[in-house]
């Protein structure tokens, strides 16, 4: 009997297909999330889990799901996962790195661009009909170029951050990380690590790429602000929370910062509505990984994982958790 799966979400049919061919599937094929209890009961029986960032994992969902052997994510981040607790009952938890870490790249650059060149800001007054004439300071932002990134979470993103930073516009790039680059890693981004603070004493434009765990909430908060030169932007395309939203928007809005870029929130889909008053912030809806090619190929590795983990029985190939395929292969044996 094929292993049964659920897939909690609206994603690529080829990827359903695909699935098919080796599971009984139950699809929800919708972009509305199930609710707790509704995905408690969605699961029941059920092997395995095609998840988002979106779906809670935690002790509560897995004691009602004691069937469940794997949680795939498509995407990177899983902060939505108790992974301790998957851990515990032996369910095996992956997510999908790499394959987007340059789209990603992409997209903080820009966002940290268009904060600072004031893109989105300037074409709403071209749209509502404001453009008059030509002016010496319409929209004169921040430079870029030769300017210092300063990058806050230095894992694969934040190095393709760099990366851009350093070859393409010749900015110094300073970063803060728990673990330093080795020193060929720092020579090829022209990184230099820094602590936190003189990070954002040195910052002309910051981009956050850390992942959000309770040691990395309101990492950025009104104390961290007020070490930000006025002239400096800030990109956020990490998570919600590790901003403080509020704190930011007032910042912001005090001219204490010059310009943000913001693709995720606290509380997202819901946006501080201090945030939303503000002009000089462009906003989001958490799409810096959001082109097709790289969509699919994130839907596609959690597709892999499902099938190594409970089709092949071999290690799924971006598993989080290795002590839970040792619990697994022990059993089985
Ligand atoms: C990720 O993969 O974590 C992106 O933020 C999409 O949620």
């Amino acid at each position: 009997m094929k292993p049964s799966l659920l897939i909690a979400r609206k994603i690529f049919p080829e990827t359903v297909e695909r699935l098919r061919a080796h599971f009984a599937l139950d699809w929800h094929d919708d972009d509305v999330p199930l609710a707790p209890a509704a995905l408690a009961q969605r699961l029941q029986g059920k092997q395995g889990l095609f998840a988002s960032g979106t779906e809670r994992i935690d002790a509560a969902l897995l004691d009602q799901c004691p069937e469940l052997r794997a949680v795939c994510l498509m995407t990177v981040g899983y902060n939505n996962v108790d992974v301790d607790a998957c851990s515990a009952r032996g369910v095996l938890v992956s997510n999908a790195p790499d394959v987007l870490t340059e789209t990603t790249a992409d997209f903080g650059f820009a966002l940290m661009m268009a904060a600072a060149r004031r893109i989105t800001e300037s074409e709403h007054f071209l749209r509502a009909g404001r453009w008059r004439d030509w002016r010496v300071d319409l929209f004169a932002g921040a430079e870029v170029h030769g300017r210092t990134l300063a990058v806050l979470g230095m894992g694969r993103i934040g190095q393709a951050i760099a990366r851009r930073g350093h070859h393409g516009f010749g900015m110094p790039v300073v970063y803060h990380n728990r673990s330093r680059l080795s020193a060929a890693q720092e020579a090829e981004l022209g990184a230099r690590w820094l602590p936190k603070d003189e990070l954002l004493r040195a910052a002309d434009h910051l981009v956050i790429v850390t992942p959000y765990t309770p040691q990395t909430h309101h990492l950025v908060a009104d104390a961290e602000l007020a070490l930000m030169k006025p002239t400096a932007t800030l990109t956020n395309i990490a998570r919600g929370g590790v901003v403080d939203d509020a704190a930011l928007a007032r910042a912001l809005r005090e001219g204490r910062l010059a310009a943000a870029g913001l693709d995720v929130f606290e509380g997202e889909p819901t946006v501080h509505p201090e945030l939303l008053a503000c002009t000089n912030v462009v906003l989001t809806p958490h799409i810096a990984s959001a082109t097709v090619p790289t969509r699919r190929a994130m839907c596609e590795l959690a597709a892999d994982n499902l099938i190594a983990a409970l089709i092949d029985g071999r290690e799924p190939p971006t598993l989080l958790n290795p002590a839970a395929w040792a619990t697994s292969r022990a059993a089985a044996r």
